[in-house]
């Protein structure tokens, strides 16, 4: 077995009223809680408001936070920070507001600007305490040592640094159960698209980042149905919260590739939500692939539809990618590109903002030229 390193991410706290752990788990002092008007609206930060409350610390709440969000809102979440003066740094939703808190208890703790850090292992510094709370069940942020920002209106820049780890996760799945079916349809596929990019990422694939990955694509894939269309069965939602944060273990550990760096300059470009962006350029990218993941994909394909055991390899990849699409129409997510805005004259401007993301492409099982790109998007049209 070749050598490799593995960090299993924060400490974790899993179960219903979490949230009421906070104040023992998120440092001293006062607190920056990151969150979107969305998830504040609907009552998720009540009790973890109620809880820092009761123990005596004050909160200030940053909750400006948009979808995608721009380098100028990290700014203004860390500037709330310093004003108030705080000793910790909560991300209570989406990704969107856990990458912010992320970034924040970064540029609080150790004084760095955000332009320095962009890249992987450009944040040496130490952040403040940090706990996350997810409330979609997709990009596992509260796992990882990612975090995201639309710089320049456009383009998707990610800060990769060990130091954006938190120190704990919270996973309460009570907080996921009104999430509209298609935010828990596009967030899931993303964390799908974690779980399949992670088990064939080519560097740095590992047996922990596969296992995590093998046990993240099976909860995914057999609870995204009832989790969309009943959502509020709870063992679906648990099997999402939980997959999604397994699929985040593993990518964190072994990235993702091609379908995250095609995906992209649909989010930057045409605002088309993260997991949407995934679901769209799946299937092609994987097509792209088979010349280079047919074993692995052979394997996954089990995860995901356990029948598919009475077929050969060949059978079994190609299995996979079908299961996928009709996942992705079950869920009721579209698997066009012109649904979602985008016309022939575009793709060019899509394929070259998709060679931007060298960091993502070298994970890539097969090469991806602009031409590929520019194929691919063609395919998704
Ligand atoms: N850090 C990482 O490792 C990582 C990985 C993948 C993606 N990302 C980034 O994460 C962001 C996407 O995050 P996301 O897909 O979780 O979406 P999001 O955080 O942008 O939220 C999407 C929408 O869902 C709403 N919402 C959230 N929770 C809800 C709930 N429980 N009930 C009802 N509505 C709810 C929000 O208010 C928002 O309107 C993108 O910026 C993407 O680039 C980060
Ligand atoms: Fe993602």
């Amino acid at each position: 077995m070749a050598s490799f390193d593995f960090n299993y991410g924060p400490r974790l706290h899993c179960g219903a009223g979490g949230c009421g752990r906070l104040p023992t788990l998120a440092g001293e002092g006062a607190v920056l809680l990151v969150t979107d008007a969305g998830v504040r609206k609907l009552g998720l930060c009540d009790m973890a408001l109620q809880a820092f409350a009761a123990a005596g610390r004050e909160v200030i709440v940053f909750d400006a936070v948009e979808a995608d969000p721009s380098a100028d809102t990290v700014n203004a979440a860390t500037e709330a920070g310093r004003e108030g003066g705080v000793g910790a740094v909560v991300g209570l939703g989406g990704g969107s507001p856990m990458d912010v808190a992320k970034l924040a208890a970064y540029l609080l703790g150790s004084g760095d600007q955000l332009d320095a850090i962009y890249g992987v292992e450009m944040a040496k510094g130490r952040r403040l305490p940090l706990a996350l709370v997810p409330t979609t069940a997709g990009t596992g942020s509260e796992a990882t040592p990612v975090a995201i920002v639309t710089v320049g209106g456009a383009e998707k820049k990610g800060v990769v640094a060990q130091a954006l780890y938190g120190d704990w996760a919270v996973l309460d799945a009570e907080l996921t159960l009104g999430l509209p079916p298609h935010v828990t349809a596009a967030t899931g596929v993303d964390a799908m698209v974690h779980a399949i990019e992670a088990y064939t990422s080519a560097r740095l694939k590992n047996p922990l980042s596969d296992a995590m990955a093998e046990r993240a694509l099976r909860l995914l894939s057999t609870h995204i149905r009832t989790a969309v269309h009943d959502g509020g069965s709870r063992d679906a939602r648990e099997a999402m919260l939980l997959g999604a944060h397994l699929a985040g273990i593993a990518f964190a550990n072994a990235p993702v590739a091609g379908v995250h760096a095609l995906a992209y300059p649909l989010g930057g470009h045409f605002h088309v939500p993260h997991g949407l962006s995934n679901a769209l350029m799946l299937p092609h990218v994987l097509d792209h692939n088979m010349a280079g993941a047919l074993e692995l994909y052979a394997d996954l394909a089990l995860m995901i539809d356990p029948s598919l055991a009475a077929q050969g390899r060949q059978g079994r990849a190609r299995g996979l990618i079908e299961s996928l699409r009709q996942v992705i129409a079950d869920c009721g997510l579209p698997d066009r590109l012109s649904a979602v805005g985008v016309e022939a004259e575009h793709l060019n401007l899509l394929a070259s903002e998709a060679m931007k993301q060298q960091r993502l492409l070298i994970n890539n099982p097969v090469a991806i030229t602009q031409d590929d790109a520019l194929r691919l998007y063609q395919a998704a049209l």
